[in-house]
């Protein structure tokens, strides 16, 4: 079976770019959000995505049909709308408990062959997969930040996911841009377990007073030719997602150091100081540019 129509639920940061990319792989896609102003917000990112998408396109003389592309993209407020989706990939907020909440309602609406998906940054995907009545179809399409941009797709199994359903999750990370890769259902997967304690290190590093911040990032922009610097990712990423992602690992694993949680970040959060989506992080932000 191949993947033609895909539902995404959520239409923030990553489900937007989620929804655009597959309707770029040329599937029809059904996004779905609790509030019209969510949906509003979340079809206006990628109005204006695929708009820079086009310039991009014009100005190297390459074709693009944003029109056809976003032609295949409609919001909902209904899940019932996702009944005939042969997948459907969950983006909402990270909260394990209102996940599994949402998979074990979709495992009732959704048609019975087809897949489930959840785009979790370090939630356990068994979890999600043991509550949704349909474990053996069930993997994690973890994409990555901005999810138009970056070339990872990371598609997680579980001891019960079929071979098959890996396959077809690859495939379609493939119609989506996308390099898949495969691992095991592990904290943070592969990206998130090297780069949240990385991130979370070089807070250690300034707490310290080792040395600044923009230094820090320089640092490692110019020393490792990575495109940010720790303090410019995170902020990137979300303060309040980089600290979800670490808490929800210290409850689980309470001994790994590498998963201590700098003060620096919980500080920070607690002052509502988010990152680029606030406009004040490690940073001040205003719009998607760094001030
Ligand atoms: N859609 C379309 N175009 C976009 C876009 C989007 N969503 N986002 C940016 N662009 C455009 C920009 O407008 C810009 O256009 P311009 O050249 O006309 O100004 C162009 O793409 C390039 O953007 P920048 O000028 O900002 O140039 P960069 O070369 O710095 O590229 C970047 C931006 C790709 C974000 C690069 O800085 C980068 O790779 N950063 C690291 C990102 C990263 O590591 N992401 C992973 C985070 S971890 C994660 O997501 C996991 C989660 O679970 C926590």
């Amino acid at each position: 079976m191949a993947i033609r129509k895909v539902g995404v639920i959520g239409a923030g940061l990553m489900g937007h770019g989620i929804a655009q990319v597959a309707a770029q792989g040329g599937c029809d896609v059904v996004v779905c959000e609790t509030q019209q102003g969510f949906l509003d917000k979340g079809l206006e990112r990628i109005d204006k995505s695929l708009a820079k998408l086009a310039e991009k396109a014009k100005e190297k003389g390459q074709a693009f049909d944003a029109a056809a592309v976003r032609a295949r993209i409609r919001g909902t407020l209904a899940k019932t709308d996702l009944a005939d989706c042969d997948l459907v990939v969950e983006a909402i907020v990270e909260d394990l408990d209102v996940k599994k909440k949402l998979f074990a309602e979709l495992g009732a609406i959704v048609k019975k062959d087809g897949i489930f998906a959840s785009n979790t940054s370090s939630f356990p995907i068994a979890e999600m997969a043991a509550v949704s009545g349909r474990a053996d179809r069930f993997v994690g399409l973890h994409f990555f930040n901005p999810v138009q941009l970056m070339k990872l797709v990371e598609v997680v199994r579980t001891d019960k996911t079929n071979e098959d359903v890996v396959a077809q999750a690859r495939a379609f990370g493939e119609a989506c841009g996308k390099s898949p890769i495969t691992c095991k259902d592990t904290p943070g997967f592969v990206v998130n377990r090297l780069l949240v304690p990385y991130m979370a290190d070089a807070m250690k590093l300034a707490e310290r007073g080792d040395a600044s911040i923009p230094d820090i990032d320089t640092a490692m922009k110019l020393g490792c030719g990575y495109p940010m610097g720790p303090f410019e990712l995170t902020d990137y990423v979300g303060l309040d997602t980089t600290l979800s992602i670490l808490e929800g690992w210290v409850k689980r694993y309470p001994n790994e150091p590498a998963f201590q949680i700098p003060k620096l970040l919980s500080g920070l959060v607690k002052e509502g100081k988010l990152g680029r989506k606030s406009g004040q992080g490690f940073y001040t932000w205003q719009g998607d540019k760094r001030v």
